[in-house]
């Protein structure tokens, strides 16, 4: 256990360690390197994630405090809002969102499991996701908050930004999963050279980072942003690392050298996957049976695959892919999938 993490307020949600497999038959097709795929998307949350190590500090120190209901906001096809409804429910808080319409706001995918949970949701005329974190989505959050106030209610306002305490809160159950991931690798005597990712709020990566770096691990974390540039990722992802050492209180710094980002997959989240994206996604079901999704992972392999043919690597490494989830949304963007007839 990571120093720090102990006394924090924690709900247990997903079933860990999530299990660790060998993508041989992909390694092969590209032409190696040697692939592990970790299957957080098997947490066993709301169709699991990597927001579920999350939601298990972020949600356990809203219960710590007494809230009972929970507003939050994201794309109208979020993951992260869907498991912290689901979180909710369990819990017996209202759920509550403030989404961003984008092209997708038909009750498919990730929209449809918020109706079967009928979380409160107000869908916003926003198609950027990256006014987000911006001054009409916080006024729209704190409106969400002030009706459920009066309804009676004591609302968590989740914002995904520093200095919010969810941003700062977020990485630690990835600072636990670096901790987790480097002692099944130990277990399975498999030395990994490198971990990837998908990278959006930067939190999985921020919490990677820092653990890797605290346990003195030699394996060096690559992010695939989905949404920023390179350099604001890096700079979001380090500031988010940080924040987090300090609030556990452990002394180990991350800076510049130890965050890697690429952008070659960013895109528009609210259009339809590139071609890219989509040949990642059916090459690794073609493969290995796995489905990623069309926003994060299909972008991070087509990122990690793109990296590959570049030789960012050997074909003696070895990475770890960390399956972060999302397979619902597949289901809402399967006109941009399906092959056409
Ligand atoms: C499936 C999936 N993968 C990756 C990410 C990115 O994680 P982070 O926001 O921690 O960078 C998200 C974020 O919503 C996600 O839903």
């Amino acid at each position: 256990m990571i120093h720090g993490i102990e006394r924090l307020p924690r709900l247990k949600l997903g079933f860990y360690p999530t299990p660790l497999s060998e993508a041989r038959r992909l390694s092969s097709v590209l032409g190696g390197p040697r692939i592990f795929i970790k299957r957080e998307d098997l947490t066993g949350l709301a169709l699991g994630g990597n927001k579920c190590r999350m939601q298990e500090f972020i949600l356990g120190y809203a219960r710590e405090q007494g809230y009972d209901a929970l507003v939050s906001t994201a794309s109208s096809q979020s993951n992260t809002c869907v498991q912290a409804a689901a979180v909710a429910r369990m819990l017996g808080m209202k759920p509550c969102f403030v989404l961003l319409k984008g092209v997708h706001n038909e009750r498919q995918g990730n929209l449809l499991l918020h109706d079967i949970l009928e979380s409160d949701i107000e869908i916003l005329e926003l198609s950027d996701l990256t006014q987000v974190g911006g001054a009409h989505v916080s006024e729209k959050l704190d409106a969400a908050a002030d009706r459920l106030r009066s309804e009676g209610y004591t609302p968590f306002i989740f914002k995904h930004s520093l200095p919010h305490i969810a941003a700062v809160i977020a990485p630690v159950g990835w600072v636990n999963g670096a901790d987790e991931l480097t002692q099944q690798l130990r277990d399975r005597n498999v030395k990994a050279d490198y971990v990837a990712l998908a990278n959006a709020s930067g939190a999985t990566q921020a919490g990677l980072t820092l653990g890797m770096k605290y346990l003195g691990a030699d394996c060096r974390v690559i992010g695939y942003t989905v949404l920023w540039k390179a350099e604001d990722a890096v700079a979001a992802t380090i500031k988010q690392a940080n924040a987090t050492a300090e609030y556990l209180g452990i002394d180990t710094l991350v800076d510049e050298g130890d965050v890697e980002i690429h952008d070659a997959c960013v895109g528009d989240l609210y259009a339809m996957p590139n071609e890219e994206c989509i040949d990642a996604v059916r090459l690794v079901a073609q493969t290995e049976g796995i489905f990623l999704d069309p926003i994060y992972t299909g972008r991070a392999m087509a990122g990690l695959i793109g990296s590959i043919r570049e030789g960012r690597f050997k074909s003696t490494d070895t990475v770890v892919f960390i399956h972060t989830g999302g397979t619902a949304a597949l289901f809402a963007y399967h006109e941009g999938i399906a092959r056409q007839q």
